[in-house]
């Protein structure tokens, strides 16, 4: 009998946990067309996978009154699952205690799975829905944020850290998702500030919405903190899985095969004419990218974000790979700011955790203008051209037609460590475009020329005839070999089992200084 009352006093004391904030509150965060911090873990995880850690911590706080009101779990859900049955750690905020605000108990909650999850080689997930710092707390709460920050920057680069968006993260709060590896966010109901608009108005006297501040399509499409957008939650929590079929656990492990029935030796004869025949005229590369991975299964990362450079996963023989491409279909697939940091933060993305990364080449240079200049086009461009040399992982380049001056060196280049290069005979390699080259070089010839209009053209032509092939480039050895476009599914997929034990080093330091 004895026995039997213990268990039903752990059997209660576990239902009193999971009212969380009571009846009312969790019927308020279901109208609001958001589900609670264990809805969210059981649709996340494989069934019956999870197993709650600290469910009976409560707070420490004796200022406000609030040591009278004490939740069990006090606001966050803490444990380990799977996905696809692989060992996952996971926190998920819950809204309905102190509106998931944090205090010191819960991010010790949080640290103590971090620790798990680093020392484990296990990825972490972080499921975010809370009104911040919990005010009552005074600096013990900041601290526990910093013990949180701290983490993340420890585990970086080791284990993959997601962050789901689910609801407000305000505040100093983001910056735990932005030293994460990808965020998700979810329409309407994410929001992400250092300040909401009340204090945007005080300050600014601008007037500005919660989603239109810091909604999920803002930092999906405008400042790029975060990586994917949803409709739904449950749709996040697809692409969160899917997201995982492609990384591994840690940056010992190899990214997950997948066998695929997508022949590797399947050949594309529409590659073979979708370069337009003028140069200028742009299309759509992610065709490209769908016409030559396994089932034309492409993830793109940051869809939203930087669209004049593409990036996601996909497979190749079952392998998983990192896409990098230049788009010829948004501003002639040229780099900037904004593509340079999504490409630098992707490429060292691939590179920490073991993936080959694949970049299809058509970039006409870098975009002119005091736009790009004033905001640092010169040290942001460099990040990519940073992020690629450092990498070490195997790498393989496909040039399907321009590689003009910086653009070139920087797209994973020879000269940046690639492993295999190749060009397609549309490959167009050049200091600089034929219209600018011939203005440089003949200046003072066509303000002499009694009709420079047909110089130029002249000029221009005979430009073009040198440089727009690939043959000049690969005499020097800078392109391995020039491939007939519908063999580039199995040249890549040849070439990737060629160099999947590649093994290259970096000289020792402590680290390198990335231009910020
Ligand atoms: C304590 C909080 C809280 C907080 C919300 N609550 N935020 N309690 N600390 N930070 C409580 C509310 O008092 C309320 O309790 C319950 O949670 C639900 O909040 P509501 O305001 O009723 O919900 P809603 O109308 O949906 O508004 C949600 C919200 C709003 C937009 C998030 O609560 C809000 O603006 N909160 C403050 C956000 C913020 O500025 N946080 C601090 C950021 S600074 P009752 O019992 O009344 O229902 C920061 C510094 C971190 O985080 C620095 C790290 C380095």
């Amino acid at each position: 009998m004895k026995e039997k009352e213990r268990i039903k006093h752990l059997e209660d004391l576990k239902k009193k946990a999971f009212l969380g904030g009571g009846k009312e509150r969790v019927e308020k965060q279901h109208q609001q067309k958001k589900l609670t911090a264990r809805e969210r873990i059981d649709l996340l995880l494989d069934k019956r996978s999870f197993r709650e850690m600290d469910m009976f911590v409560t707070h420490r706080c004796t200022d406000f009154d609030i040591d009278k009101k004490k939740i069990l779990g006090d606001g966050v859900v803490t444990g380990y699952g799977k996905i696809d049955s692989r060992p996952m750690y996971i926190f998920s905020e819950d809204f309905t205690v102190f509106g998931g605000s944090l205090s010191k108990a819960y991010a010790e909650k949080i640290c103590k799975i971090q620790d798990m999850a680093v020392k484990n080689g296990c990825p972490i997930i972080g499921i975010k829905d809370s009104g911040g710092a919990r005010i009552q707390e005074g600096v013990d709460s900041l601290a526990g944020y910093t013990d949180v920050f701290l983490r993340n920057v420890l585990s970086s680069g080791i284990i993959p850290q997601i962050s789901i968006i689910m609801g407000p993260c305000a505040g100093g709060a983001v910056y735990s998702p932005a030293m994460t590896d990808f965020t998700f966010m979810v329409k309407e109901i994410s929001y992400m500030y250092l300040t909401g608009p009340d204090v945007v108005k005080s300050a600014t006297h601008e007037e500005v919405s919660h989603n239109e501040l810091g909604g999920a399509m803002v930092h999906n499409t405008k400042s790029g903190v975060a990586h994917f957008a949803a409709n739904s939650e449950i749709e996040c929590i697809q692409q969160v899985k899917k997201l995982f079929s492609y990384i591994p656990q840690n940056n010992l492990d190899d990214p997950p095969f997948k066998k695929s029935d997508d022949d590797p030796d399947r050949k594309d004869p529409a590659l073979d004419s979708i370069i337009p025949e003028s140069p200028i005229k742009p299309y759509d590369m992610s065709e490209i990218i769908r016409k030559v991975v396994d089932g034309s299964e492409f993830l793109e990362v940051h869809k939203h974000f930087a669209q004049n450079l593409i990036v996601g996963f996909a497979r190749l023989g079952g392998r998983s790979v990192g896409i990098v491409a230049n788009q010829p279909a948004v501003l002639a697939g040229v780099l900037d700011i904004n593509s340079s940091t999504k490409g630098a933060r992707f490429v060292r993305f691939c590179d920490c955790f073991n993936i080959p990364i694949i970049t299809f080449v058509d970039v006409p240079g870098f975009l002119p203008g005091t736009v790009q200049e004033w905001g640092g086009v010169i040290k942001n461009g460099a990040k990519l051209l940073y992020a690629f040399c450092e990498t070490t992982v195997p790498r393989i380049t496909v040039i399907t037609r321009k590689a003009y001056g910086g653009a070139y060196c920087v797209m994973s280049s020879k000269h940046t460590r690639a492993d295999i290069n190749f060009a397609w005979p549309t490959g167009e390699i050049a200091v600089m475009g034929p219209a600018g080259a011939v203005k440089i070089l003949y200046r003072k010839q066509l303000k002499e020329a009694k009709d420079p209009e047909v110089l130029e053209k002249r000029l221009i032509t005979e430009y073009t005839e040198k440089f727009a092939n690939p043959y000049i480039t690969a005499s020097k050895g800078y392109i391995d070999e020039v491939i007939v476009p519908s063999d580039t599914r199995p040249r890549l997929i040849e070439a990737l089992e060629l160099i999947e034990n590649k093994k290259d080093t970096n000289p020792p330091r402590k680290h390198g200084n990335i231009p910020l």
